[in-house]
């Protein structure tokens, strides 16, 4: 008989029929019920043993931890929470697991802990359920852009380029010494250790895929972007994935469109196809909340967030705007809005953000037109000659979830606010070449992957949503 996932047999009304299934258990009870698990789904399906007919020394490898083969009768089952289980005719192991060193005992253990041993915490429910939900999106990403007739272009991880021009670059160098390019005193020549270049790698697909977008029409990337920045926070990552459409022939106004499409479509996705999922994740924050004080709990459950979300019309102001709604603000106890009065022209920090998001609008937010210094150099300079067609999208909980903007596309203003930055444009020669052959108005976004997953799935630390975790000092595998 071929094995089954328990997913299907959990489902199955197939009973007194004979099952295969392989898994491993959680736990094993009065040496007789083994929840078993194999990750189709977080849900274990109870095996029965027989234990007067099972050898002693079977039934003492059969561990938290350890992974079997079964075979047996599936049946109804009279236990509460479940509908079947499986009597069991023939139990083998596969992998011993020894119970007293196997960091994953059957209780619930904290995020933090979990996040020491971030080797095995898949096999956990919630990471189970973190996972599932991040593929699903990943999915609904492609879908909804391949639905769209967008091209799905791969930009290079090693450039040489700095996308955002703001140096947060990791080097990319061979470590071949001997031929490594020294300049005269002896020290590495950075401007040629990968091989004769100075390379790096790249935080962001952007300035590649408006080259594909000036060509195909419209495009977008999926794929890991890297930051060299220090920050510890729970929010950043030095290595995150970024999903990047880049749309030729459109203005600000599609891209905040086009924003507000996708982020709906892959949130209902995401409601549609893990339901089981997000009802667990769902639980766990209302579990959390419970041990917070009254005043400090969340309005919204987490299903209720998502579908605020779905049903609402995001807010759109300019930062303009914003700025005199942080003005006009009251300044919370510990005074983080305070100094915003200084004005038009400071970059909102996280606070100010939370603040419009979370307290004032209640809703996701896209702020526009932002001061031209303290954004890149691709941005579209707006007729005040002050402000970029730049897009911000807030949302609730995280901050900025996407950034982007209409692109600058005349030659002559691209090029002057490239020597106002500092932006070398002999590196960006090919960049410079869509404006000069054929330049059309185009506009295109990021967005932060793994600050979606958090979203969607109530987490509150961005190392708990991607798998292997990059961060200063982070873990050695
Ligand atoms: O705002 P950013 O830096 O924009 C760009 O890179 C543009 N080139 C995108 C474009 O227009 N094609 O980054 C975009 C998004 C942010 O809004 C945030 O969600 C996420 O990427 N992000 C990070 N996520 C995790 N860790 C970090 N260190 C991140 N830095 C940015
Ligand atoms: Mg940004």
């Amino acid at each position: 008989i071929r094995r089954q996932q328990i997913n299907d047999l959990l489902k199955s009304t197939a009973f007194n029929t004979e099952v295969k299934v392989m898994g491993w258990v959680k736990t094993f009870r009065n040496n007789q019920f083994i929840a078993l698990n194999d990750g189709s789904c977080m849900a274990n399906i109870q095996v029965v043993v027989d234990f007067n007919n099972t050898p002693e020394n079977l039934l003492k490898r059969i561990t938290t931890g350890a992974a079997i083969t079964v075979e047996g009768i599936l049946v109804e089952s009279l236990g509460k929470g479940q509908t079947v289980e499986i009597k069991a005719s023939k139990v083998e192991i596969l992998g011993d697991s020894d119970a007293e060193k196997y960091p994953l005992q059957p209780k619930k253990h904290s995020l933090e802990f979990l996040r020491e041993i971030a080797h095995l915490r898949f096999r956990t429910n919630t990471f189970n359920a973190v996972f599932k939900v991040r593929h699903a999106l990943a999915f609904a990403i492609h879908q909804f852009y391949n639905e769209r007739g967008f091209v799905y272009m791969h930009t290079p991880v090693i450039t040489a380029s700095d996308a955002e021009g703001a140096g947060e670059m990791f080097r990319v160098t061979t470590l071949d010494f001997d031929h490594t390019p020294r300049t005269e005193d002896g020290k590495v020549d950075f401007s040629a250790d990968f091989f004769g270049r100075s390379t790096n790698l790249t935080v962001s697909g952007q300035l590649e895929g408006e080259l594909a977008a000036t060509a195909f029409g419209k495009i977008y990337t999926f794929g890991p972007t890297f930051r060299a920045e220090n920050s510890n926070t729970t929010r950043h990552l030095a290595e995150f994935w970024m999903i990047e459409p880049e749309v030729a022939f459109a203005d600000l106004e599609n891209n905040m469109e086009l924003a507000e499409d996708m982020m709906k479509y892959v949130i209902s996705y995401a409601k549609d196809h893990c339901a089981e999922e997000l009802a667990f994740l769902n639980n766990r924050l209302l579990e959390e909340e419970k041990q917070k004080p009254q005043n400090e709990r969340s309005e919204l459950s987490l299903l209720e967030k998502l579908d605020f979300c779905l049903n609402n019309d995001f807010q759109r102001l300019t930062y303009t705007e914003a700025i005199d709604i942080l003005k006009a603000s009251k300044p919370n106890q510990k005074k983080q809005f305070k100094y915003l009065i200084e004005g038009w022209g400071a970059d909102l920090q996280s606070e100010h953000e939370r603040y419009l998001v979370e307290k004032h609008f209640k809703k996701p937010v896209i702020l526009t037109d932002y001061p031209k210094d303290i954004k890149s150099f691709y941005m579209r300079l707006n007729d005040d000659g002050k402000t970029v067609a730049a897009m911000d999208i807030l949302f609730p909980g995280i901050g900025e979830m996407i950034g982007g903007s209409q692109r600058e596309e005349r030659l002559d203003v691209l090029t002057k606010r490239m020597e106002e930055m500092g932006v070398p444009q002999d590196e960006l020669w090919w960049y410079l070449d869509t404006r000069r052959f054929g330049t059309v108005p185009h506009a295109g976004f990021g967005l932060g992957f793994e600050r979606l997953v958090l979203f969607v799935t109530g987490m509150t630390n961005i190392r708990d949503v991607i798998a292997f975790p990059r961060f200063p000092k982070s873990a050695e595998f």
